[in-house]
């Protein structure tokens, strides 16, 4: 019997050696080491054995187990370092091939321009002020020298929460917030960008919008610094051949008020189907503080004076980037968006 033994583990050292691959190495596993395996076979003669015999038969099968599967355990992962060269081996690696791109996400166009206005200001020497979009009446419109039955209130049609409560229509009611915590300082350099809500939906109108309000107050502000101002805005927003007009307008808060226009930025002022032919695109409101909105918060407008401005976000961002319909910048369409 422990000839036989001997045998056996002679055979099946010699088979796993040969063998190539990890199937063939397995089958030879179960052929001698399975359940009806030649080294099972053999110990089923155990019974024909003494007593004696028996424990020392026993443990050189043991041992010859363990010595097999060790062999068996070493040849496979020799046979797996050889498939693995092998494949690379084989393997040929294209290093000019283009890498996968990474998907990055990118500012929202609306924001980017937010961004690109506060950092013109920011260079001006303003700082940043923000309000609530939740608004009481005082601050939308009685501060800002609108009082109740006010016909200009129709220009700005709200959305009111309660008879004194509103979403904010614009953002000039910072203003009013700010002088009323800053006073008596000055001089006063702010701008406030923020959402403002009316009741308006079509191409170029969205019930909500975004506004950034500006305004200084010092002594001796005048109406050139205000032209001044915008000028430089218009310049670094729209490029160096920008110019500005100012056309008289009307607004209760300021006093004289003006609407303002750059030259087309399509047609440079030649005049084309953008500017409807004027050769002039407007772009925002402003004006001198209202003696009345200064005076409301404490200010004396015999002492200082100040300009203010608003603009729309959107409408900045439809000119300078060509965008004919307001609602694609709020329809999210990556299509759309991937483009600024
Ligand atoms: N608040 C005005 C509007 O929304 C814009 C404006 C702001 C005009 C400041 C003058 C001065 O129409």
């Amino acid at each position: 019997m422990k000839s036989e033994l001997s045998k056996i583990k002679e055979q099946a050292i010699e088979d796993f050696k040969e063998v190539v691959d990890l199937e063939k190495l397995e089958q030879l596993r179960v052929k001698y080491l399975g359940k009806k395996g030649e080294l099972t076979g053999v110990l089923r003669g155990m019974g024909k054995l003494t007593a004696e015999e028996r424990p020392v038969i026993g443990q050189l099968a043991n041992e010859i187990r363990a010595q097999l599967e060790e062999t068996i355990e070493s040849r496979k992962s020799e046979l797996a370092h050889i498939a693995r060269q092998a494949k690379l081996e084989a393997e040929t690696i294209d290093v000019t091939l283009p890498g996968k791109p990474v998907a990055t996400g990118k500012r929202h166009p609306l924001t980017q321009v937010l961004d690109e206005i506060k950092e013109i200001f920011l260079g001006m020497g303003f700082t940043i002020e923000e309000g609530p979009e939740i608004e009481s009446d005082y601050y939308n419109f009685e501060a800002l020298n609108l009082p109740k039955e006010h016909p200009a209130r129709d220009m700005q049609d709200s959305f009111y929460i309660t008879n004194e409560v509103l979403l904010r229509t614009h953002t000039s009611p910072v203003q009013v917030r700010t002088f009323e915590s800053n006073f008596p300082q000055v001089p006063l350099r702010i701008i406030a960008p923020g959402k403002v809500y009316r009741r308006d939906d079509d191409a170029t109108h969205s019930p909500m919008f975004h506004q950034v309000e500006g305004f200084v107050v010092d002594k001796e502000v005048t109406f050139g610094d205000l032209r001044g101002t915008l000028l430089t805005f218009a310049k670094e927003m729209f490029g160096e051949d920008r110019e500005i007009r100012l056309r008289p307008s009307y607004f209760p808060f300021t006093e004289p008020s003006a609407e303002v226009d750059i030259s087309c930025v399509n047609c440079d002022g030649q005049g084309c189907r953008v500017c409807s032919n004027t050769g002039w695109l407007e772009i925002l409101g402003a004006g001198m503080i209202h003696p009345k909105v200064l005076a409301n918060t404490g200010y004396d407008p015999e002492k200082v004076t100040g300009f203010a401005f608003g603009m729309g976000v959107e409408r900045i961002a439809m000119l300078k980037y060509g965008i004919n319909d307001l609602r694609m910048l709020f329809e999210n369409d990556i299509r759309f968006l991937d483009q600024f």
